[in-house]
């Protein structure tokens, strides 16, 4: 049997919800995870400190066991975030970064900046708190097509930006595209990406040939092959600007399956199985540990975690479907056999 030994991993970059949806997501992911860095697109948004505090409370509340758990927390960017919101989110020690939606981007965007012209004194706090900056990178400009959307937000957006505030540590979260792997790999210091088990496992193709599967669908939407190469070539590059980000965000099986489906894979249930797949596939399981272990955490200037964990070669087989209280979510590769297991 073959058995690899790795550092704990963590997650930086995950969805855990609220109400009956969180007890089972926090719990998913603190099976595996010592950190998950928690995104702030709750309904209403978490906008500030004291909404930070209440939220992380909920989730340790939330959480089954687990004492070495550690969730730490993003505020949502929102036109009128003001530099005391973030000296005040920097000094709190349970904030370890800011998200930047652009409104109408993705899932509870609609707090979302509409413009970064008018928060330079709140980026500005960010650089000399050295808060780091997690980024959504799609514009939302009507006339880009989707698929482009990220390629055009690096233009428009995140390659001024990075200059202009040449100290500011930024995550380009979950790319999906060579435009972006190219973009972060040549990005001055203090610029990465996190990278999902989907966008390396999937494309395009997977998600719409012979019928259109909305369990795959997220965003940014799964790209086209090439892109897909691309994210595999950086995640097992040894690149320490590229490390683990699941983006794992549970919805309800009917909000999926539905005329307008709502965007997100689930994946917390299956993680590293997932993701040691890929680097398989790659020949580079020798890579795995860094991606989901150490360049996170070096980024986030944390510690590296302790604990090991084993992941056997062995059928795995995904579930179905999981219970979220009340709700039904269907995970990612529902019903298949997963070739790896975390022990
Ligand atoms: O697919 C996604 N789902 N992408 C996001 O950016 C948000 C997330 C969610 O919250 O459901
Ligand atoms: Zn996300």
């Amino acid at each position: 049997m073959h058995r690899i030994t790795i550092t704990r991993p963590d997650d930086w970059h995950i969805h855990l919800r609220d109400g009956d949806m969180l007890k089972r997501s926090v719990n998913d992911v603190a099976a595996w995870a010592n950190r998950a860095v928690v995104m702030p697109n709750l309904t209403p948004p978490v906008k500030n400190v004291n909404d930070a505090m209440a939220y992380h409370a909920r989730i340790m509340a939330a959480l089954e066991g687990y004492p070495q758990f550690e969730p730490l927390m993003t505020l949502y960017l929102t036109n009128s975030t003001t530099p005391d919101d973030i000296k005040a989110a920097a000094e709190s020690k349970l904030v370890c970064g800011v998200k930047l939606y652009p409104a109408g981007a993705t899932t509870n965007s609609a707090a979302g900046v509409t413009g970064l012209e008018t928060l330079k004194p709140t980026l500005e706090a960010m650089q000399s708190h050295d808060l780091p900056l997690l980024v959504h990178g799609e514009v939302t400009d009507p006339d880009v097509d989707i698929f482009d959307r990220e390629a055009k937000f690096i233009e428009r957006t995140l390659a001024p930006l990075t200059d202009e505030l040449p100290e500011l540590r930024v995550i380009l979260e979950h790319i999906t595209t060579e435009d972006s792997v190219n973009f972060v790999a040549e990005a001055r210091s203090g610029v990465a990406a996190t990278i999902t088990p989907q966008h390396l496992l999937f494309d395009r193709n997977d998600m719409l040939v012979g019928g259109i599967r909305p369990h795959l669908f997220c965003l940014p939407v799964l790209k086209r092959r090439q892109h897909k190469e691309a994210l595999r070539r950086a995640a097992i590059s040894g690149n320490p600007k590229f490390f683990i980000g699941t983006d794992s965000a549970p919805h309800t099986v009917e909000t999926k399956e539905s005329s307008c489906g709502c965007a997100g894979c689930y994946s917390a249930h299956a993680a590293i199985p997932l993701y040691a797949e890929v680097f398989e596939e790659e020949r580079s399981l020798d890579k795995l540990e860094a991606f989901t272990s150490h360049f996170g955490a070096d980024f986030y200037r944390r510690p590296r975690n302790q604990q090991t964990v084993d992941l056997v070669k062995i059928d795995n087989l995904s579930p179905d479907s999981l219970q979220f209280g009340p709700s039904t979510v269907v995970p990612l590769r529902a019903g298949e056999l997963l070739k790896w297991r975390l022990e």
